[in-house]
């Protein structure tokens, strides 16, 4: 009786401790995770988020226009290569936002700006591009 007895705690001791076990691991996944999507880029970055923390600042929040020239109504977005290059590597005032953004989200901001605010793109700027853009363009080849 005793030993059966002693025999089913341990078991029941064992079963806590596994569950126990479980609920570290979910946890350290659970912890493991978390931070990884709130600062990795998701599949979908949100290119209206990109250019409301990046680039409203001088763009003004509705492409109106600031410190730097008013992207709404502006013909010059329809060349997807002269928006890559201007983002990725600044120009007189503009900052060079190749360290600062990764090309999924200039991919998406450019692709926001092109096609807001009247603006239109049936020629919308491509992930390639950008990396291509990164590796090959830039200050060096641009003078
Ligand atoms: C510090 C202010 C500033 C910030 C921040 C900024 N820009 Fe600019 N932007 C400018 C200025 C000024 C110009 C004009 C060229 C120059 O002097 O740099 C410009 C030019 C441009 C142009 C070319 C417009 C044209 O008519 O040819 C595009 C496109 C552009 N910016 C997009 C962006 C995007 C997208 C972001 C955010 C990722 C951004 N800018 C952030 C100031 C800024």
């Amino acid at each position: 009786m005793r030993a059966e007895q002693s025999g089913s705690m341990a078991i029941r001791g064992r079963a806590a401790a596994g569950a126990a076990a479980v609920v570290l691991v979910l946890a350290g996944l659970g912890t493991g995770l978390m931070p990884a999507s709130a600062q990795a880029p998701a599949p979908a970055v949100d290119g209206a988020e990109v250019f409301a923390s990046s680039c409203a600042g001088c763009h003004g929040a509705s492409g109106e226009g600031g410190l730097g020239p008013q992207l709404a109504g502006n013909a010059d977005l329809a060349n997807s290569a002269l928006v890559v290059n201007q983002i990725l590597f600044g120009g007189e005032i503009m900052p060079a936002f190749a360290p600062m953004l990764t090309d999924e989200q200039i991919v998406a901001v450019s692709n926001y700006i092109r096609t807001s605010w009247g603006n239109t793109n049936d020629t919308p700027t491509t992930l390639e591009e950008v990396t291509q853009t990164r590796t090959e363009g830039g200050p060096a080849s641009a003078g």
